[in-house]
């Protein structure tokens, strides 16, 4: 999964994975974290994704990180904000407010990025990476937040269904990703076919989401 590949199908407008209004499982798990509403909350692979909003509007100062200039032009304009624009290495900084905007690739991030991040939440960024970049992915994070707790959503559907992404991401794959540095707790799995029509248009028959919260072992 190359930047090209994101980068074109924000281009081609070829976003099914972007929910209108926000995740639900957000609002449903987000106080299992326990996060100061002063903190700060890291968004990796954020889209354009309303869940920002929702958490800025507990509070939280917001960290995203996107690949695509046009998702992050797009959540700015949505939100009916002008931000800020600064260059910091090769990614382009954008601000608004409580939310600022990344825009690079996850695994050139500065550690300047993340320095009050106190918590992270992954909607559909674990899962937009094959097994070998999730295992990267699972480092990065590691590296740049080690005493940040997690909030991941993750999904899972039959074996070979579909060519992701998503990817399917199992218990069994998110406890070889994270086991060995988190507590892994289940908050809650659910039938998520039916607020799927895009996999279920793509040929995905079942379709488990799960909700983890991630608590480092060292802190
Ligand atoms: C499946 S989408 C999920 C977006 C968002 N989390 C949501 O819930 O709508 C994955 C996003 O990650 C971005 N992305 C993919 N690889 C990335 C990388 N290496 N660094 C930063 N962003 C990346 C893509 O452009 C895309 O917007």
């Amino acid at each position: 999964m190359t930047p090209d590949f994101w980068i074109e199908r924000w281009q081609k407008g070829e976003i099914g994975f972007h929910q209108a209004s926000g995740n639900d499982l957000l609002p449903a798990h987000w106080p299992v974290l326990g996060s100061a509403p002063d903190s700060t909350i890291l968004v990796p692979l954020c889209g354009k994704s309303l869940d920002m909003a929702w958490l800025a509007a507990q509070s939280h100062r917001v960290v995203g990180v996107e690949l695509s200039p046009l998702a992050v032009d797009d959540f700015f304009r949505e939100q009916g904000v002008e931000a800020e624009t600064r260059t910091v290495g090769p990614f382009m900084v954008r601000t608004a407010g409580p939310i600022t905007i990344w825009c690079g690739d996850i695994f050139d991030l500065p550690g300047e990025a993340v320095k009050d991040v106190a918590a992270v939440y992954d909607r559909a960024a674990l899962v937009a990476f094959p097994s070998r970049l999730q295992t990267r992915y699972a480092k990065t994070l590691e590296t740049l937040v080690p005493s940040a707790p997690v909030l991941l959503i993750s999904l899972s559907y039959p074996d070979g269904q579909i060519a992701g992404p998503p990817f399917s991401t199992p218990l069994m794959q998110v406890t070889e990703l994270f086991g060995a540095r988190y507590n892994i707790g289940i908050c809650e799995t659910r039938d998520g076919l039916a607020q799927s029509p895009n996999l279920r248009e793509r040929g995905v028959t079942a379709l488990d989401e799960a909700v983890y919260v991630l608590r480092p072992k060292i802190t």
